[in-house]
């Protein structure tokens, strides 16, 4: 494994370098070096540097530009060093060393010469985290893909990952479901087929004791009794409550696997940790808050108070640790969770990836945690609240009679759709039903994952299967084409194999793809470190366009250009596929060979 410096960055230091030899005073300024359309890079950084030392731009520029120039070390490095205009540097690379650290990324692996991180932390990422008896629903879905693509990113630039799937398994409807399958044993019976017992199966029985039970609850004051008193039984750990509340979380389970399934994501047994996982947890926090003076009583609840948050009237709105009845409700849990994960965990970062609406609750527990001493300044709390779920009429996303609409419905439908596109173009590819089927689920998931992604996550967006499935613009499916396209014609170039050869001029739209390639490092970092997977989505697709471009202007088998510069161009078309692989990887899409 062998990490290889982006051209951008090694121009970059050059360039500092010169500067300052340059203009000693100008201590390690910033040359601010930019993508151009111009030449490969442009310089800005003088012009500001000139005046704030009261130099002529222009003629520092010069200076610059002739120690660049004559530069032994660097000789091989640069083509061309320019001033133009009142003292930016155009910068052209020099083709010889554009081919020869692209063939020090081929020869990376999967890796591609990106380099790990210098100092990995450990980013505790509580992520797809749906609620026991409860359908799941598209708010769910964005957590667990941006979650998912978030992890996948952390993974690659070395940080240390541990999933917190917090579903919601506790609390006072526990009380109202558990008692109404004591009065009316059997329903939650395994079905008599127990083998065919599937997700949606457990998700019916679930829903249906939810809806029979609620009915009860809202009409009969007795049995409202009788279900709070089953509260304070599951709280105390009463054996029957507790293997009855077990019921409905496995039930539960089986039901969660079967639509990350569907997601085509992976989610660990040992990573759900719920908020009944924290139960023994809660009197403590409550007690330590209290103590320290960080929470009061206030009409016999527990609370914590913030000086900024104020609601209507401008009455403060407190956080509630503990309520007058003495239950414990998601603040305390989520608060536990803290002192779990940075104590137990050794967290570093805590990232959340949770619903925009519950950033306030956030900002409280954060803030209470911060007083209480269990985050430090040395442990990072990030909430990445993302916006909300619209159908293609930009309206909350629901069915036409209001209802949310159900996940695993929608994850079908997006599967049936992406079949039929994927069936129309399978002709010729000669693919057997089996492959046309699995390519429909790696498309079709792909798309709804990719629309996802691609929107800035703090922004609502519009859930448009015609638009997600469609073979052009941004979409998952023009970018699993692209790969797909570049596998055939590795798998039909016989007698040229992909190599690199550095002593070739290359064209400008090999030069602007192999630029393009060369960054994936330094981008992946960035939007890692920034919690932005669109930021890796919008590279993949200009990836993709410059490829086209490439392809267009570029023959690379037909008509056959001379040997060298076939091997050339299929390298490039090689390492195209292998970051377009990785990158959709990361984002937690696949990427079909034959398609
Ligand atoms: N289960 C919650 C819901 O559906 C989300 C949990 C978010 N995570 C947390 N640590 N509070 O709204």
């Amino acid at each position: 494994m062998a990490s290889v410096p982006s051209l951008a960055s090694t121009v970059h230091q050059r360039l500092a370098d010169a500067l300052s030899a340059a203009l000693p005073e100008a201590g390690s300024a910033d040359p601010l070096l930019r993508r151009s359309d111009r030449a490969d890079f442009q310089a800005n950084g003088i012009l500001a540097l000139a005046k704030k030392l009261k130099g002529n731009p222009r003629e520092l520029a010069t200076q610059v530009t002739d120690a660049l120039n004559s530069d032994g070390a660097t000789a091989g490095l640069f083509k061309d060093v320019q001033v133009s205009g009142p003292g930016f540097l155009n910068i052209t690379v020099a083709d010889r060393a554009i081919t020869e650290t692209l063939a020090a990324r081929a020869a990376d692996g999967d890796r591609l010469g990106v380099p790990l991180k210098e100092n990995p932390g450990v980013t505790v990422i509580d992520y797809a985290q749906p609620n026991v008896a409860k359908e799941m629903h598209v708010g769910h879905l964005r957590s667990a893909v941006i979650g998912d693509a978030l992890r996948g990113m952390l993974d690659f630039t070395g940080e240390r990952t541990i999933g917190r799937h917090h579903i919601g398994d506790w609390g006072t409807q526990f009380g109202m479901l558990i008692q109404y399958l004591i009065e009316n044993p059997g329903e939650l019976a395994p079905a008599a087929d127990e083998a065919a017992v599937d997700g949606e199966q457990a998700m019916s029985k679930l829903n249906r004791i939810y809806k029979a039970s609620r009915a009860v609850f809202d009409s009969d004051e007795e049995f409202k009794e009788r279900a709070r008193k089953r509260v304070v039984a599951l709280q105390s750990g009463d054996k029957e409550t507790l293997d009855l509340w077990q019921r409905f979380v496995d039930e539960s389970k089986v039901y969660f696997y079967s639509v990350f399934e569907k997601l085509d994501m992976e989610i660990r047994d040992d990573e759900i940790v719920g908020e009944s996982a924290y139960n023994d947890m809660m009197a403590e926090t409550a007690r330590l808050l209290e103590e320290s003076g960080v929470a009061v009583r206030s009409e016999g609840a527990l609370v914590v108070f913030f000086d900024e948050i104020r609601g209507k009237d401008d009455q403060p709105v407190p956080l509630i640790v503990q309520k007058a009845d003495g239950g414990f409700g998601y603040a305390a849990s989520d608060l536990s969770a803290i002192r779990n994960r940075v104590f137990d965990l050794h967290a570093t970062t805590l990232l959340y990836v949770v619903d925009v609406r519950q950033s306030l609750h956030f900002k409280m527990v954060f803030e209470t945690a911060r007083r209480a001493g269990w985050l430090g300044d040395d442990v990072t709390a990030h909430n990445m609240g993302y916006g909300t779920v619209l159908g293609a009429d930009g309206k909350p996303f629901k069915t036409r009679d209001g209802e949310t609409v159900r996940l695993e419905d929608l994850l079908d439908e997006a599967v049936e759709r992406a079949t039929a596109v994927v069936r129309e173009k399978a002709g010729k590819m000669g693919l057997s039903e089996a492959e046309i089927a699995e390519n429909g689920r790696y498309v079709g998931i792909g798309a709804v994952k990719y629309a996802d992604l691609s929107t800035s996550p703090n922004r609502d967006y519009k859930f448009d299967l015609d638009q997600m499935v469609s073979l052009n613009g941004d979409t998952s499916v023009y970018l699993q084409y692209a790969y797909a396209r570049i596998q055939s014609i590795l798998r039909k170039s016989e007698g040229v194999r992909p190599a690199a050869h550095a002593e070739l001029e290359l064209a400008p739209a090999e030069r602007a793809l192999a630029l393009h390639l060369d960054a994936f490092g330094e981008l992946l970092a960035e939007a890692t470190a920034e919690y932005a997977p669109h930021k890796l989505a919008a590279y993949l697709y200009q990836l993709a366009s410059l490829y086209t471009t490439f392809y267009d202007q570029c023959p690379v088998i037909k008509p056959k250009p001379p040997q060298d510069v076939a091997e050339n161009r299929l390298f490039l078309c090689d390492l195209t596929a292998r970051t377009l692989h990785q990158g959709m990887a990361l984002l937690g899409i696949r990427t079909p060979e034959r398609l």
